[in-house]
């Protein structure tokens, strides 16, 4: 830390205001509350290791019996990501060797070209590990072989990166795909190599012009034409209908264009993470609690339609997105605007940090926190606990604890 910043932030101390960036930020959550989420996070965590085979990923628990993935599932990289995380904020050295022995089941997930989701599995993962541990080694070239894998499926005619393969899609990308960004935009950096950069960037444009309503609400999915690049549908496959807004969709979108701000500083990727907080924040269907109900449109479903009757699930996932993204947003904007996100990620973390959100210790099958859905309209994880949600929670808590401690919330790998 620079002199000037050690003496401000010695001051804010005393004051009980911390500083980042220069800013001065009032934070009302302390630093006991952020520590005491963590440490019954990292023993929480313990009961679902010791639940989990060695080859296998932690996917849900549902009907009382917990659900596991192979390595090729879109959610492999989570579990081990938490346990990073909750390293980091515990420095428990059971849940480093933990990690460290999942890590190898996971590794040929690098030249996995048929999904894009290789940034939730690799980089959430091998990413995590070599910011905390600095081992190009072990973790280095698995994420250099991985980015390429990525890029493979990026597409010069559509100008995106294909999500899906199967039918009856012809060239899907749906907008969960943002968070894979990072992970190409991060090797870049590593390795000097441009053309990552470059994919993310034009990834992220043609996003923006193409998922995203007048209301800066945002599709699931465009279907493209590969020949033409030409949109053929706007479709919300997990959402209620086409043109509803799924919650956890307006998360990745969120939680994408601030992380591609941060990792271009392109103006219009920060005003459409501005927008689409807005849109959020101020949208009339968005619970006193702050955490979402699982489609901001579910008052529009039909009393016919079989969802009718789940319709007012809410979806812990997308408010712990919220809660990680809006810590970043909250460094990025200025005044009063930077003190709503702020103050609205903290309401989400208080929540999420309690009943009936966060779990009984030693229930729910190891997991942080219960009540998220996966898909309603497939009937597929519903009101369950969900490892993604755990990750974005346990992150939103470490983003916190940089801001009490006067560090940036941005997770810089250095080698
Ligand atoms: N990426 C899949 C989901 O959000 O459910």
């Amino acid at each position: 830390m620079k002199m000037k910043n050690q003496i401000l932030f010695v001051l804010c101390s005393i004051l009980g205001i911390a500083t980042v960036n220069g800013q001065v930020k009032n934070l009302k959550l302390t630093k006991d509350f952020i520590q005491k989420n963590l440490d019954d996070a990292a023993q929480q965590i313990k009961v679902l290791a010791a639940e989990t085979p060695n080859e296998k990923f932690p996917k849900t628990f549902e009907n009382n019996k917990q659900v596991f993935s192979s390595s090729s599932w879109w959610c492999s990289g989570f579990y081990p990501g938490t346990l990073w995380y909750l390293y980091e904020g515990t420095h428990d050295r059971e849940l480093l060797q933990k990690v460290e022995d999942k890590l190898p089941f996971l590794e040929k997930e690098k030249n996995n070209k048929g999904t894009h989701d290789l940034g939730f599995m690799l980089f959430c993962s091998f990413g995590n590990g070599l910011r905390l541990t600095g081992d190009t080694v072990k973790y280095k070239h698995v994420l250099v072989t991985g980015a390429e894998s990525l890029a493979s499926r990026f597409n010069e005619t559509t100008k995106t990166i294909r999500s899906w393969d199967h039918k009856p899609w012809n060239y899907p990308v749906i907008i969960d795909n943002m968070m894979n960004l990072e992970f190409l935009t991060q090797v870049s950096k590593m390795t000097g190599n441009q053309k990552y950069y470059d994919l993310a960037v034009t990834h992220a444009q043609t996003t923006l012009k193409n998922h995203f309503r007048k209301d800066y609400s945002s599709y699931h999915v465009i279907d493209y034409n590969e020949a033409t690049g030409g949109v053929i549908g706007k479709k919300t496959h997990q959402g209620a209908f086409d043109e509803s807004a799924w919650s956890r969709g307006q998360g990745w979108a969120l939680y994408g264009y601030t992380m591609m701000y941060r990792e271009t500083k392109k103006k219009e990727f920060l005003n459409q993470a501005r927008h689409i907080a807005k849109y959020i924040l101020n949208h009339p269907a968005l619970p006193e609690d702050l955490i979402p109900y699982w489609d901001f449109d579910k008052d529009k479903i039909d009393p016919s339609n079989k969802m009718y009757s789940k319709k007012d699930l809410r979806d812990v996932s997308a408010a712990t997105l919220y809660a990680s993204a809006l810590l970043e947003l909250s460094q990025y904007t200025k005044g009063q605007e930077s003190i709503l996100y702020l103050t609205k990620a903290e309401t989400m973390l208080t929540n999420l940090s309690k009943t009936p959100y966060k779990s009984v210790a030693g229930e729910n099958g190891g997991y942080l926190l219960n009540h998220s859905v996966g898909a309603l309209p497939l009937n597929s994880e519903v009101d369950v606990p969900l490892t993604y949600a755990d990750y974005y929670y346990v992150e939103a808590l470490i983003r916190y604890k940089r801001l009490l401690e006067g560090q940036s919330v941005i997770f810089e790998i250095t080698m």
